[in-house]
């Protein structure tokens, strides 16, 4: 194994590969990354919102030049010390895709899923080699990013995971055993789970939900302040809907299927921030007006 990480590579940079990449360039690593969708990292710098609190916006021209973009994955991952997937939430593509990453990865580089819900211990095998592999789940504008361990996982890529968390200025949140939805998330998957079927049965305006949870939480003033249904819109309702079928797949408990009137939306391309319109509209959601806590 790698003694230091100094090169890594993000595969997929849409909304949290893009997050990550400009995290590590601005820490200095080298960084590398591969897309299928070529334009994907240039357009997704521009509408990713929360960037401006973990990379400073007067680096990201820097930032952005010492990231390297390349035309494939054995490019991108080949003589990287950590490759972060961060491609779809949908298991079949991720297996496809780790096993492509096992194959073509330089084979001393840790192997880290940036998966929402999806343990590592699912992806492992098919890294071919499941004792360097482990889950660092980041969260969209926020310095914390969870780390835990898959079945083989050796004692020092945890450890060395956890550094590196900390060497982007990130806390790591340590999963001691097993747990879908890893630490914070789990937390943050109760409330949309409630919210979401308080909002598709009609029993609650959306607004009242975020309205209580800017109060609740002391967000009054914030100019960062948001409630839950404005996080998942930043989110992607569409990557929400993909998560919340991770926990039905795992419990097959119908309380736990999203609703159909999210899958509604979506298919409406009503996607949240990145296409303009989700709960509220963008680029200047109603939540943000002075009067929205006093309406
Ligand atoms: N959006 C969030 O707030 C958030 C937060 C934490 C973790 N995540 C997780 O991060 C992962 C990515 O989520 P996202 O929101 O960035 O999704 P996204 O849809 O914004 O981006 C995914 C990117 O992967 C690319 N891609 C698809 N197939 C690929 C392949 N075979 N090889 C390389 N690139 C490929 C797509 O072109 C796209 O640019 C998911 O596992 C998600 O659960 C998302």
């Amino acid at each position: 194994m790698s003694e230091v990480i100094k090169k890594v590579a993000v595969v997929g940079t849409g909304t949290l590969g893009t997050q990550i990449a400009m995290q590590a360039a601005n820490a200095n690593y080298q960084v590398k990354i591969f897309d299928v969708n070529k334009g994907s990292f240039e357009s997704t710098l521009h509408t990713i919102k929360g960037l401006e609190k973990l990379v400073p916006t007067n680096s990201w021209a820097v930032c952005q030049e010492k990231i390297q973009q390349m035309e494939n994955i054995e490019a991108a991952i080949g003589d990287s010390d950590l490759v972060i997937e961060a491609v779809p939430e949908d298991l079949t593509l991720k297996l496809a895709v780790w096993a492509d990453i096992g194959l073509k990865a330089n084979p001393n580089a840790i192997l880290a899923t940036n998966s929402s819900s999806i343990p590592v211990s699912r992806l492992e095998r098919n890294s071919g080699s499941p004792e360097r592999c482990l889950n660092l789940h980041f969260y969209i504008g926020m310095n914390m990013v969870d780390v835990m361990e898959g079945t083989k996982t050796l004692p020092q890529v945890i450890k060395k995971g956890i550094s590196w968390v900390r060497s982007l200025g990130c806390i790591p949140l340590t999963v001691k055993k097993e747990l879908l939805g890893f630490c914070f998330n789990r937390v943050w998957r109760a409330v949309k789970r409630e919210v979401l079927g308080m909002w598709a049965n009609g029993s609650v305006d959306f607004r009242d939900v975020d309205r209580a949870w800017m109060i609740f939480n002391g967000m009054e003033k914030s100019p960062d302040r948001f409630g839950p249904f404005a996080l998942m819109d930043k989110v992607g309702l569409d990557v929400i809907y993909d998560i919340e079928m991770v926990y039905y797949n795992d419990s097959k408990d119908p309380k736990d299927h999203p609703p159909k009137e999210l899958k509604e939306k979506i298919e409406r391309g009503e996607l949240g921030v990145k296409s303009g319109k989700g709960f509220y509209s963008y680029p200047d959601p109603e939540y943000m007006i002075p009067d929205f806590l006093n309406p």
